[in-house]
């Protein structure tokens, strides 16, 4: 019974280093005419209202993109992710915001006539939501169906150009292995793709255990992002968010130099961290 619902997540912290890193990898693909595919393997409902009872209930959003919103001083690697924010709130100058993109809301952004999204989802409510939310969406594939099996059976991609977001709710111990084991696999198939991991620090080994499964798989040219509010703990919740990126663009490494010292500032404190590190190299 799946009963993760990320509306009461939807612009949180995570969502910010999850989505700003989604915006600059997508507008990194649409630099070339050639059309690719993006796979999506947990969708969740593509737009979320942040004004409703869910994000209201956790005003997660609040320290998040609510604290972003109207600063003067944004990185310029960030811009593209707040200009599009601002596009589905036009009216909110005042820093309230009402709508906040999924990562399909992210992708629909960029998706170009010759590209192609597929987008997979469990939960019977957020599978209506995102069917919705895809009306009219040319060349888009929406399934209520297993998410990791989902990504494995389209590669490789026809255009072989492919970026792969895998994002679970980690409900289930299983997902940390399940998430890694299916990059894995896929690379054989896709070596060139990207995949965009996303990860919470809730338990630092195991984090750990599953950068030791990249070290010692075939997969090449790693990148890690993390980003802590507080220090590691043995006590329940979650104090980091972090991104495992196969094949990220070449500039991405540097964009978050300048985008995590930014958000230590505005989203952390003085026990915050981050991290950049190439763990593979290609
Ligand atoms: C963290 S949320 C996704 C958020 C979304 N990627 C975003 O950035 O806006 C995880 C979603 O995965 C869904 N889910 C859980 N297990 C799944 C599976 N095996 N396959 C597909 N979706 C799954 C959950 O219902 C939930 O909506």
């Amino acid at each position: 019974m799946l009963s993760y619902r990320h509306a009461f997540h939807a612009g949180n912290f995570a969502d910010v280093l999850k989505h700003s890193v989604l915006t600059l990898v997508l507008d990194y693909m649409t630099r070339k005419e050639k059309g690719f595919h993006y796979i999506d393997s947990h969708s969740g409902a593509g737009m979320y209202q942040l004004s409703d009872e869910y994000a209201q209930k956790t005003g997660e959003y609040k320290n998040g993109i609510a604290k972003l919103i109207n600063d003067d001083n944004i990185p310029e690697a960030l811009q593209p992710y707040i200009d599009l924010i601002k596009e589905l709130n036009p009216s909110n100058s005042t820093g309230e915001l009402d709508l906040y993109p999924g990562s399909p809301g992210i992708a629909k952004r960029f998706m170009r006539r010759q590209d192609s999204t597929h987008l997979f989802e469990l939960h019977s409510t957020d599978i209506q939501h995102l069917t919705d939310f895809c009306y009219r969406w040319k060349k888009v594939f929406v399934k209520q169906s297993d998410g990791y099996q989902g990504v494995l059976g389209l590669l490789p991609p026809p255009s072989r150009r492919g970026v792969v977001l895998i994002d679970p709710p980690y409900e289930l111990k299983e997902d940390y292995h399940k998430a890694v084991n299916t990059i894995i696999k896929a690379y054989k198939k896709f070596a060139t793709g990207t995949y965009i991991l996303w990860y919470p620090v809730v338990k630092r080994e195991l984090v750990d255990s599953m950068k030791a499964s990249f070290v010692n798989s075939e997969v090449k040219n790693l990148l890690q992002l993390e980003f802590c509010l507080s220090d590691d703990t043995d006590e329940y919740g979650m104090t980091g968010t972090g991104l495992f990126i196969v094949n990220p663009p070449w500039q991405l490494a540097a964009q978050m130099n300048e985008v995590l010292p930014y958000l230590k500032t505005k989203l952390g404190n003085t026990d915050s961290n981050f991290t950049v590190e190439h763990l593979i190299a290609e």
